[in-house]
């Protein structure tokens, strides 16, 4: 290896550890670092009608392929908004990463696998999972009033 080049590894590994410090130091909760949607909007407007209409959807065996396919969509749309709370420096640390990925992301992906099978019981559990996100991560990051 290059000498030169060698001896300025050790520049680079610092440089790289200031850069990761700063993008943590600048997760926001609230709202991301360069796209406008805020968090509360993201909640309100999508993730809590999803969610509060999967709850019920569940509550009786869905009658037919119909209602199947709308309680597909809502964790589709769930499954997604685990993405988004990644993204854009919103994420500020591993309460926030575990609910956003294995609670919201991993319950919405199983809810699918339980329509795709319509299986009433196993889409209960999955949603279990989904919902368990809320509490996980509003304890630690969302402001009490
Ligand atoms: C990974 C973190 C995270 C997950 C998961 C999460 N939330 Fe939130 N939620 C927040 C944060 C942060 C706020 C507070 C936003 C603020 O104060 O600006 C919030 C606020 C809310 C609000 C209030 C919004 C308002 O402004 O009126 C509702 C309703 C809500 N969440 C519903 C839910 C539901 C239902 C789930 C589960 C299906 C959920 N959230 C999962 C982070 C999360």
């Amino acid at each position: 290896m290059n000498p030169l080049r060698f001896s300025r590894l050790p520049t680079l590994a610092v440089l790289l550890a200031a850069g990761l410090a700063t993008s943590v130091g600048l997760a926001q909760v609230k709202h991301g670092k360069a796209r406008p949607a805020k968090t509360g909007a993201l909640m309100k407007g999508i993730v809590k009608p999803h969610c509060g209409d999967l709850k019920k959807a569940l509550e009786t065996a869905p009658a037919n392929d119909e209602a199947w396919e709308e309680i597909g969509t809502h964790a589709s749309v769930l499954n997604e908004m685990s993405y988004t709370l990644m993204e854009d420096g919103r994420c500020p640390d591993s309460v926030w990463a575990d609910a956003a990925t294995k609670q919201l992301r991993a319950g919405s992906a199983d809810l699918l696998k339980a329509v795709e099978a319509k299986d009433h019981a196993a889409s209960k559990k999955a949603f279990g999972t989904l919902a368990q996100s809320c509490k996980a991560c509003h304890e630690k990051h969302k402001e009490k009033h």
